[in-house]
């Protein structure tokens, strides 16, 4: 079994889109062990609690700095065999101590064709405002390997979607989600989990079926 812990922080479609895909089988041997929330409250926590897995809320503001916030989420996944972190709409920086635990084991989703409109404060609706108001023809999302920084780390796959002429932020937003993100999401994570993708510096290197063996 392949182990995954999902780090969201509300709607959590993305999260529902993985517990989909492995309800109907097309991501097999993979499960989803625990859910940690930014906040609680949330769209998400329900969603994770209807399925039966294990959730924890984990604030930032319940500590003292960002180092103690990096170790109390190292600690909290130290005992427990996750092979895969996916950040489906967690709104929190990870602290380097997780990031090096979990060397090329972290993935983000992203709501826009990386590099345009991410890095820090174009999370959520933002990104798809800026895409309307910088004018571009077409948007899309992102999954990409985490490191230190904000949407910075090599890139695995990216779906585009075409911005409207009657588009609103909200009406792109959820496109780019039905569209591109719980498409591209599960994808990543079936391809990682059959061993499919290799990192090389900062370019990914997607292997056909089978040719890892
Ligand atoms: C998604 O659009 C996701 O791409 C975005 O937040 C939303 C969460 O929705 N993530 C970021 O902006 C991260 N930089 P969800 O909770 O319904 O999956």
């Amino acid at each position: 079994m392949f182990r995954l812990a999902v780090f969201v922080s509300g709607g959590g479609t993305n999260l529902q889109a993985l517990l989909d895909r492995i309800a109907d089988g097309t991501l097999e041997n993979i499960s989803i062990d625990l859910v940690i929330a930014s906040k609680p409250g949330t769209r998400a926590q329900q969603r994770a609690e209807q399925a039966g897995i294990e959730f924890f809320v984990m604030e930032r503001s319940r500590y003292e700095s960002t180092e103690a916030f990096d170790q109390a989420l190292t600690d909290l996944l130290a005992d427990r065999p996750v092979d895969l972190i996916v950040l489906a709409g967690f709104m929190c920086l990870l602290g380097p101590q997780l990031v090096q635990a979990y060397r090329n084991r972290i993935i983000n989703i992203h709501p826009s064709l990386i590099p345009a409109f991410c890095g820090h404060g174009l999370y959520g609706i933002r990104p798809h405002q800026a895409a309307l108001e910088y004018g571009v023809k077409l948007s899309g999302a992102t999954v990409h390997f985490v490191d230190e920084q904000y949407d910075t780390g090599p890139i695995l796959l990216q779906k585009s979607v075409i911005v409207r002429n009657d588009d609103t932020a909200e009406l792109l937003q959820k496109r780019v989600m039905e569209e591109a993100e719980q498409i591209i999401l599960p994808q990543a994570v079936r391809m990682i989990a059959a061993g499919q993708v290799r990192i090389e510096g900062r370019r990914t290197v997607i292997l056909e079926e089978n040719e890892n063996d």
